[in-house]
C-alpha cells in the first residue's frame, strides 16, 4: 500500500469498533489477526460507546486519526447522521456497520448482508436463483439480510415474524426487486413444505438461552438448507435438529468473517485472509 492517508502520522493502521457492550466482540482478534496475516502495521481496538455518546465518538475517529471502523449493536443506526456519506446499500438497509475514513470524510457502508450472503453461497448453496427462502424475523438482522437476498434471483422470499406487521412491513419495502411476503409465525407451520432454504436471523437459541429453537425441526423438510446466524453457540438447537434429520446445515461463523473480510477490504484496498480471520475466530472460541 503507498496510499499514505491509510496510515497515521505514527505510520500505523488505526481501526476498531464501537457498541454497547462491547466486550465480548470477538472483532478485535479476527481483525489483529488479519493485519498480521497481510504484515500491516496496525492496531484494530474495542471501544465501550454509551448511546448518548455516538457523536462525539464519532468525531474522535476523524481527530484521532482513525483508517476505519465498525459499528455493532445497538449503534448501527444512530451513527448515520454523522456520517458525510452513505453507500447505496447502506441507505437501503438503514443501519451501518463500518465506516471509512478518507481524510476526515466518513462513508457509512453495511457489509453485514453481503457478507452473509457470500457465506451461503460459499459453504452451502452456490447459486440462489430460484430458490424459495424463508427467513425467520424481521429486525435489524433480517434487515440486511433480505436486503441481500433479494439481490440474488430467488424464486421468492417469505419473512415470518412474531409481530407480522414489521415482517410485512419489511416485504413492502423491497417487492420492487424481488417475490416477497410477511407473514406471522402462526402461519409458518403451513409454509414450511414449499421451502428450498430456511434462515434464523432472531436471537432464539443464542448464548445463554441455546436450549430453544425458533422453529419445530419436525416441520422442516429434510431436502432443505437450514441456516443459523448465530455462532455463539456454532450448533445452535436449530442446526443440530435440522441435521439429525438430514438438512444441509450452515452456521453463522461464516456471515462474521465475512462482513469483516468486506470491511477490511474497504479499509486496505487488499484481499482480505479469510482463512486467518476464521481461524482465530474460531481458536478464541475454544
Ligand atoms: P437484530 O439486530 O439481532 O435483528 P432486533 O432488531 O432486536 O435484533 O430483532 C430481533 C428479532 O428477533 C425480531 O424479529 C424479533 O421479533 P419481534 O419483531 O416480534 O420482536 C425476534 N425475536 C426476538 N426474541 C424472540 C422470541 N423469543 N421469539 C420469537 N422471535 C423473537
Amino acid at each position: 500500500i503507498t496510499n499514505s492517508n491509510l496510515f497515521t502520522g505514527t505510520g500505523s493502521l488505526l481501526l476498531g469498533v464501537i457498541g454497547d457492550p462491547i466486550a465480548h466482540s470477538k472483532s478485535p482478534v479476527m481483525h489483529q489477526a488479519a493485519l498480521a496475516a497481510l504484515g500491516l502495521p496496525g492496531s484494530y481496538v474495542p471501544m465501550h460507546v454509551k448511546p448518548e455518546q455516538v457523536g462525539e465518538a464519532i468525531a474522535g475517529i476523524k481527530a484521532l486519526g482513525f483508517r476505519g471502523i465498525n459499528v455493532t449493536i445497538p449503534h448501527k443506526l444512530e451513527v448515520i447522521p454523522y456520517l458525510d456519506h452513505l453507500d447505496e446499500t447502506a441507505l437501503r438497509i438503514g443501519a451501518v456497520n463500518t465506516i471509512v475514513n478518507d481524510d476526515g470524510v466518513l462513508t457509512g457502508y453495511n457489509t453485514d448482508g453481503i457478507g452473509y450472503v457470500r457465506s451461503l453461497k460459499e459453504e452451502a448453496v452456490p447459486d440462489l436463483k430460484g430458490k424459495r427462502i424463508m427467513v425467520l424475523g424481521a429486525g435489524g438482522a433480517a434487515r440486511g439480510i433480505v436486503y441481500a437476498l433479494s439481490l440474488e434471483s430467488p424464486n421468492r422470499i417469505t419473512i415470518a415474524n412474531r409481530t407480522a406487521d414489521k415482517a410485512q412491513a419489511m416485504a413492502d419495502e423491497w417487492k420492487d426487486q424481488a417475490d416477497i411476503r410477511g407473514i406471522s409465525m402462526q402461519q409458518l407451520a403451513s409454509e414450511l413444505g414449499d421451502i428450498d432454504i430456511l434462515i434464523n436471523t432472531t436471537s432464539v437459541g443464542m448464548h445463554p438461552n441455546m436450549s430453544y429453537s425458533p422453529v419445530d425441526v419436525d416441520l422442516i423438510p429434510e431436502q432443505a438448507v437450514v441456516s443459523d446466524l448465530i455462532y455463539n453457540p456454532l450448533q445452535t438447537k436449530l442446526l443440530e435438529g435440522s441435521e439429525a434429520k438430514g438438512c444441509k446445515v450452515h452456521g453463522g461463523l461464516g456471515m462474521f468473517v465475512n462482513q469483516g473480510a468486506y470491511a477490511l477490504e474497504y479499509w486496505t484496498g487488499l484481499p482480505a485472509p479469510v482463512a486467518a480471520m476464521r481461524t482465530a475466530v474460531l481458536n478464541s472460541m475454544a
